[in-house]
């Protein structure tokens, strides 16, 4: 099976000895209370998502990404993952402190060993992740909007406290288990923020045609208004699976972390954590992970060229439509009917408005009936 990002699967789960005995040292330690968004983060360095991380990046390594798209030991990474604080906060802790990182419950779930408090140069990494300073794109104001001091340190996981979709979430450690229990030798990755269209069942399936597996890997988190919300995605996705694809070839799991919407780096960052969860190929379609027209369509796959030591490997697919005289789903490769009507792009925005209109038969010339009729019967639909 393919090695971790940095051969190494981090681990920072503390061991049940080492957990009672923070536990019990709680009352007396420095705290902190951080939002969800962090806590997904401990949860992906202590399980090994964000491997070869072990805590929030340093100073040095942010530089090294903004310059380099890599660590300081030259291992390729393009978002970087940070704590950001308000300078209140900042003030009330010293480097070398031991921080109880706890949940709006009080609960523990971290501890943070405090190595560097540095400026947040929220310009210069928004315009390395993301390509522009548009305040507009989502993923650029969310860093503007973030606070401007960053904590650094590596981190213990104490507690991981999952409420939601128990039954779909596994950490590199069980995917791996499982990708080899099914005797899968390469198993492709597949990345949605989406419910599922012909597209992508179409590039799944291609992609499956070349290798032992398929593992769908919805992105569940924080995303845009008027993205899917996370239930109706895992759900179209059951129903989807359950009509049309093989148990024994295919799996899901979700990847709990917040969509950046930063295009050709987020594909990076994406196709590391499938590399981790025990991907050998990783699927990378048209405008992967992009928004509005910031990026062109396939800059995400010429990304790839820059990191030939990868190890996982991109399988990068043209844009995919409706051709209605070749009667399928086809790309500009392989249908000669450029101009004529019988093509049809298949759009989430097109597909967005079908839905809010109640419009199946539309619907159904671009998604499974079934997904489609499942869509038109929820409720929350759309993030607010
Ligand atoms: S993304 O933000 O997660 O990339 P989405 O869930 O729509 O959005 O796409 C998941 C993957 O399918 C991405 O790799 C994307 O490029 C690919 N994809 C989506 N639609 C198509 C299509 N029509 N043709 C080819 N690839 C597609």
């Amino acid at each position: 099976m393919i090695n971790p990002h940095g051969n190494k699967l981090t681990d920072k789960v503390l061991p049940e000895k080492e957990k009672i005995r923070i536990e019990s040292e709680f009352q007396s330690m420095l705290k902190l209370e951080v939002n969800n968004e962090v806590i997904e983060d401990l949860y992906n360095i202590a399980h090994g998502v964000f491997s070869p991380l072990e805590g929030f990046m340093v100073e040095e390594d942010v530089q090294s990404i903004i310059k380099n798209d890599r660590l300081t030991n030259d291992l390729a990474w393009t978002i970087p993952i940070t704590f950001d604080v308000n300078d209140d906060t900042a003030k009330g802790y010293s480097e070398g402190d031991d921080i109880a990182l706890t949940n709006s419950e009080g609960k523990i779930i971290a501890v943070l060993h405090l190595e560097q408090i540095y400026k947040h140069e929220k310009k210069a990494i928004a315009e390395s992740c993301f390509q522009t300073l548009d305040k507009d794109h989502p993923g650029v104001e969310k860093v503007l909007n973030s606070n401007d001091n960053l904590f650094a340190g590596k981190i213990d996981l104490v507690n991981t406290f999952i409420k939601d979709f128990k039954e779909y979430t596994f950490y590199p450690q069980q995917t791996r288990a499982l990708f080899k229990k099914k005797g899968w030798k390469t198993v492709v990755g597949f990345q949605t923020r989406n419910v599922p269209h012909l597209g992508h069942e179409y590039v799944q399936k291609t992609a499956l045609t070349m290798v032992d597996g398929l593992f769908v890997n919805p992105i569940i988190g924080k995303k845009k208004t008027n993205d899917f919300t996370d239930p109706v995605i895992l759900g179209s996705y059951n129903v989807l699976m359950d009509n049309y694809y093989r148990k024994d070839r295919t799996m899901m799991g979700i990847l709990r972390t917040r969509m950046r919407y930063g295009g050709p780096k987020e594909a990076i960052f994406h196709s590391i954590m499938r590399k981790n969860f025990g991907c050998s190929h990783f699927i990378v379609g048209r405008d992967h992970a992009g928004v509005g027209s910031y990026y062109g369509p396939f800059d995400a796959h010429a990304i790839f060229d820059k990191f030939p030591e990868l190890e996982i490997k991109p399988i990068c697919f043209r844009s995919f439509f409706k051709c209605d005289k070749c009667g399928g789903v086809v790309n500009d490769y392989t249908c000669p009917h450029d101009g004529t009507e019988y093509q049809k792009m298949i759009s989430g925005r097109k597909i967005r408005k079908m839905i809010v209109d109640k419009q199946l038969d539309g619907l159904t010339e671009y998604m499974r009936p079934e997904v489609a009729e499942y869509l038109l019967n929820q409720k929350e639909l759309f993030v607010k």
